[in-house]
């Protein structure tokens, strides 16, 4: 266990994902961007455990792609793949213990291809279907920008209504900061 700054969503997601992470059998990175998160769950996860790792731009699976092999985590049971994470999510053969979503944009890349609600929501639900017991779905989100603010506002309302007789749901949000911070969502499916 190492030191969380408690001051971002992402930070946060890492420190309560840590203890899960050696225990999961299957992880999905839904949006794995410059692969921080998925260098994060690679470094962690069991042996024989399988990691997706998702993202709808090229560039952002090759920069994953690299910063997995510059720190020696790129094996057989590492899958880079290029598309839509609601499409791809589908095709991941088992009951997944693992989901996560670092919303928004490639901070490097054309801030345009933005996640957005309508796709992230669909995801969301493919997700809650195929998630083990106590399996976690957690999502970092952006209400900074016009497009991010609608897409975590999207997510909030569609989770407002998940079942709490199946799922717990909750959020985590900074209180005094003077911009709009990002948001953390947790799904854990109830054992
Ligand atoms: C904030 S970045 C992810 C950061 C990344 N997790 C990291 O650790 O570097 C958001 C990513 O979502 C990707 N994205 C946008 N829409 C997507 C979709 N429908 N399916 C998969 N990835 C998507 C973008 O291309 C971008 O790379």
């Amino acid at each position: 266990m190492e030191w969380y700054p408690l001051k971002n969503a992402v930070n946060v997601s890492h420190m309560l994902l840590e203890p899960y992470v050696p225990m999961a059998r299957v992880l999905v990175d839904m949006t794995c961007g410059n692969g921080h998160d998925t260098a994060f769950l690679a470094e962690r996860m069991a042996r024989d455990a399988s990691l997706y790792a998702f993202d709808i731009q090229d560039s952002a699976i090759a920069a994953t792609r690299q910063r997995l092999r510059d720190k020696q985590l790129l094996s057989d049971r590492v899958h880079l793949l290029q598309g839509s994470h609601d499409q791809l999510l589908e095709q991941v053969p088992d009951i997944v213990d693992l989901i996560v979503f670092n919303l928004g944009y490639l901070p490097s890349g054309d801030h345009a291809l933005h996640t957005t609600g309508e796709i992230t929501v669909k995801a969301i639900k493919i997700g809650l279907h195929k998630i083990a017991k106590n399996g976690i779905i957690m999502l970092a989100a952006y209400p900074g920008t016009d497009a991010g603010a609608a897409e975590a506002n999207a997510v909030r309302t569609y989770l407002q209504t998940v079942p709490q007789k199946d799922y717990d749901v909750s959020m985590w949000q900074p209180l005094n900061q003077i911009h709009c911070p990002p948001q953390l969502y947790i799904v854990q499916k109830r054992g």
